[in-house]
């Protein structure tokens, strides 16, 4: 059961105001920046419901986002719901195949400005989720569309996890040439305050928490509503709480302690799950952010799989797909699946995509969690080709690096061969990698929240927890939100 929201008045009257105003002809980019799990989907899912059809939302993926992946998402999921509605967009439609092989023949290259054309013939609001895991098209696309924007009715709402962004993401490289060009718009999301908390509180709760309660929730969680979320569910599933004179209260002899970390709290709330639920559920934390039920289900059982579905930690998403219900929850029990089995379904799921003509890069990420460099060498290459064929050289480039670094001769001659076409594509006024000319930004100088003490602990405790602690970890894709083991990127 989903909470009504809390809080948040004034950002949500921000963005539907942005709206608002592309509805006169202003579009514009609103960033959405946060923490992990402080609200940032949930805000822009209840703006996308208060704005004006057509809304366009995607997301990007962890580890494995191809070139456009968010938009592609958007697209995709929008033809779901209309199957008619890109009919508009007339002569784009085989560029667009390229990106959406549903739509039929495609044409043999695309660029940005068709697909920028695309996404403004099919819509007025477009929500861009979890942008920390973004490709780079993507985000070259944004800043590009910035300035054009201000004359269009399109509002682009572009949330990101701004914890634990490395320096040298293309987001900062996004603010920063917003910033320059005076159209840097962004939203930070705090934690909800002490009283917000308990209002939280109150909505998951059977019964008001009594104000002692409220208080060590809320310094435990420091206004995580995620964690909230997953401590309340944690000590409601172990009957930790009991009704006292002022509201619920701790139960004073509880053998278990209160779960000190979000990770704690949802492994907690996971431990009532069956055996084939279990094992289901860490096929499905090994798939990654979007899962292939048959696959998952070939790889577990029907039934567990059905349990994860029926309690809510798996949400299906139509057409044989679904996710976990929250990436953190995914990230949490993925650093608890044991190393031999973790490295077996990654190759099992590898070997399962390959066989789909899945994305490359998603085979490939499969490949290095099954620690086989040059299978994920040989996908990553394949990878660069896919990126070449929309134009997205950031990203093929990206992908021949990563499958250079990783050694192989014949790689190394597929990268380099695929460098050089690159050079030969680029376009010769260089507008298309107006990023990439923004050069090196400056550090960014996010306002840091003043906390509260208890605030402050809890948050240590999560940015701690999200620290590697056995140096499994590869190179971040994207962002923070981090686990002791982390899905191969
Ligand atoms: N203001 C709010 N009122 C009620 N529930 C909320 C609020 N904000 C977030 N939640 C709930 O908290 C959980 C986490 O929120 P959400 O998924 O939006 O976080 P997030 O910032 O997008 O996290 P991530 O960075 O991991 O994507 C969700 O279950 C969401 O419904
Ligand atoms: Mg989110």
């Amino acid at each position: 059961m989903r909470t009504p929201l809390i809080g948040r008045e004034a950002e949500r009257e921000r963005l539907l105001a942005a709206a608002g105003r592309a509805a006169e002809g202003h579009g514009s980019i609103v960033l959405l920046a946060g923490e992990a799990g402080v609200g940032k989907s949930r805000l822009a899912a209840e703006v996308a419901d208060a704005c004006p059809p057509p809304v366009l939302r995607g997301a990007a993926v962890d580890g494995a986002s191809t070139p456009y992946g968010p938009i592609v998402a958007a697209l995709r999921s929008y033809l779901r719901a209309d199957p008619s509605g890109l009919d508009e967009c007339g002569s784009l439609r085989p560029h667009l195949a390229l990106l959406l092989p549903e739509l039929g023949d495609a044409a043999e290259e695309s660029d940005r400005a068709t697909i920028f054309e695309a996404v403004r013939c099919a819509s007025a609001t477009v929500v861009l989720d979890d942008l920390q895991w973004s490709d780079e098209a993507t985000l070259e696309l944004l800043a590009a569309l910035a300035s054009p924007l201000r004359e269009m009715p399109l509002t682009i709402v572009a949330a990101y996890r701004s914890d634990g962004l490395p320096r040298e993401h293309m987001l900062r490289r996004l603010r920063n040439e917003l910033r320059r060009g005076g159209e840097l718009e962004e939203i930070q999301l705090e934690p909800l305050d002490r009283e917000r908390t308990a209002d939280l509180l109150g909505e998951l709760l059977p019964e008001a928490p009594s104000p002692a309660l409220a208080r060590a929730i809320y310094d435990r969680t420091g206004g995580s509503p995620f964690f909230a979320e997953e401590l309340v569910a944690a000590l409601l599933g172990k009957g930790s709480l009991q009704a006292g004179k002022r509201g619920l209260e701790l139960l004073a002899e509880d053998d278990e302690p209160v779960p000190e970390t979000v990770r704690d709290a949802i492994l907690l709330g996971l431990a009532d799950l069956s055996e084939p639920a279990r094992a289901a559920a860490e096929v499905a934390a090994v798939a990654g952010d979007s899962l292939d039920l048959g696959i998952a289900a070939g790889l577990s059982t029907t039934t567990g799989l059905n349990e994860t579905i029926e309690s809510g930690l798996v949400v299906e998403e139509g057409e044989g797909r679904g996710r976990f219900r929250h990436a953190l929850a995914r990230e949490a029990l993925y650093a608890e699946v044991p190393w031999l089995r973790r490295r077996d379904l990654h190759r099992r799921f590898a070997e399962a995509l390959e066989g789909d003509s899945a994305p490359s890069l998603e085979v490939a990420s499969h490949w290095r969690g099954a620690g086989e460099g040059s299978r994920a060498r040989e996908a990553l290459v394949r990878a660069a080709r896919e990126s070449e064929t929309v134009r997205a050289h950031r990203d093929a480039a990206g992908a021949g690096a990563v499958a250079r670094g990783r050694g192989g001769s014949r790689s190394d001659r597929d990268a380099r061969a695929l460098r050089r076409r690159r050079r030969a594509h680029r376009p010769a006024s260089g507008g298309g990698e107006s990023v990439a000319r923004a050069g090196r930004p400056p550090p960014l100088t996010r306002r840091r929240p003043r906390l509260r003490r208890g605030a402050a602990t809890a948050r240590r405790r999560l940015s701690a927890e999200r620290r590697p602690r056995d140096g499994v970890r590869g190179p971040p894709p994207g962002g923070g939100g981090v686990p002791r083991r982390r899905p191969p990127g």
